[in-house]
């Protein structure tokens, strides 16, 4: 099985409490393009959801579903699903998204919400030909860093500044990560040339949420590296002086840095976390493909 990335407590945690939640228009979008070939239906027979992380999707499409199989390959993620899990439709399954446990042609809609960028895109397209119905849709949705604005600050459009520190900061944990054209940063337009469809569809969704300074830091512990990193920093810092307090050394954990650099640009530096009220703006893409029948060679 590949290397499970969101398998530490501390990111399953994070990913629970700080991953933004899709609204009801993404749902909209998708079950919409699905109900093009059958426009009287209002629920359909399955929905298999890969990469479900903690269910944020899950819940919002299950109730369009008459059972809904969503996998994930990292236990802990599938652990904090079943968790919170309030459908009797729906079940939680450790899985591939390359690999998945059902009939050929039994699947009404194949959903990966923030998650394709990390498949093995060929196989998983050559599966979700496999489990598709005729008429049946694969639906990917992505996000990248949110837009950032300090909320004291708005008056001085502070949001490029604090965007980009952001994202500085936090494009250290990218190193291992795919190639550039399969990245969130590119909306999944690397994705999207490798579909195989007779049809495909672009949507996008602007999605605005009230946090402060500690929601910015969870949702940067929830990146996909950031356990990997910080592990690894903390072992080399280990490494190099044994008698070191790894508890009070914040140098190497990313969100402080975030977090410290923004208060003092701001001159913040006397307030506390929670009191540091940021607009977190994300724009959210959605791709739907219908017709899908393996790989496109470009
Ligand atoms: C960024 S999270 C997205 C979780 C959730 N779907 C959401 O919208 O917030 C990506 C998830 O994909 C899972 N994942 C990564 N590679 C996978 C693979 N090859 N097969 C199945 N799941 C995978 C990770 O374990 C992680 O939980």
């Amino acid at each position: 099985m590949a290397k499970a990335l969101f398998e530490g407590k501390e990111i399953v945690e994070s990913y629970k409490t700080y991953r933004p939640h899709y609204s009801q228009q993404v749902a909209d979008l998708v079950i919409d393009e699905l109900k093009k070939a059958s426009p009287s239906k209002t629920t359909f027979d399955l929905m298999v959801e890969v990469g479900c992380g903690s269910g944020q999707a899950t819940n919002l499409f299950a109730p369009y579903f008459n059972k809904v199989l969503a996998t994930d390959i990292s236990e802990g993620q599938i652990k904090s699903a079943r968790q919170q899990n309030k459908f009797q439709h729906v079940n939680y399954n450790r899985g591939k998204a390359e690999q998945i446990n059902v009939d050929d042609g039994s699947v009404d809609l194949l959903l990966a919400a923030s998650a394709a960028h990390w498949f093995e895109l060929d196989k998983f397209l050559l599966e979700t030909s496999r489990v598709l119905k005729p008429q049946g849709c694969l639906a990917l949705i992505g996000y990248f860093i949110p837009r950032l604005t300090p909320i004291l600050k708005e008056q001085e459009d502070s949001s490029s500044y604090t965007t980009d520190l952001f994202y500085e900061t936090a494009s250290v944990l990218g190193q291992e990560h795919k190639p550039e054209e399969y990245e969130v940063t590119s909306k999944y337009s690397g994705i999207c040339d490798k579909i195989q469809a007779s049809n495909i569809r672009r949507f996008m969704v602007n999605e605005a949420y009230d946090w402060d300074l500690i929601a910015v830091k969870g949702f940067m512990r929830s990146l996909g590296t950031y356990d990997e990193y910080i592990n690894k920093k903390r072992e080399e810092l280990q490494a190099s002086d044994k008698n070191i307090q790894k508890k009070d050394d914040k140098s190497y954990d990313l969100a402080e840095v975030f977090g410290e650099k923004l208060k003092q640009t701001f001159g913040l530096q006397s307030c506390f976390d929670a009191d540091i009220k940021i607009k977190a703006e994300f724009e959210i893409f959605i791709i739907v493909a219908r017709g899908v029948s393996g790989v496109k060679h470009v």
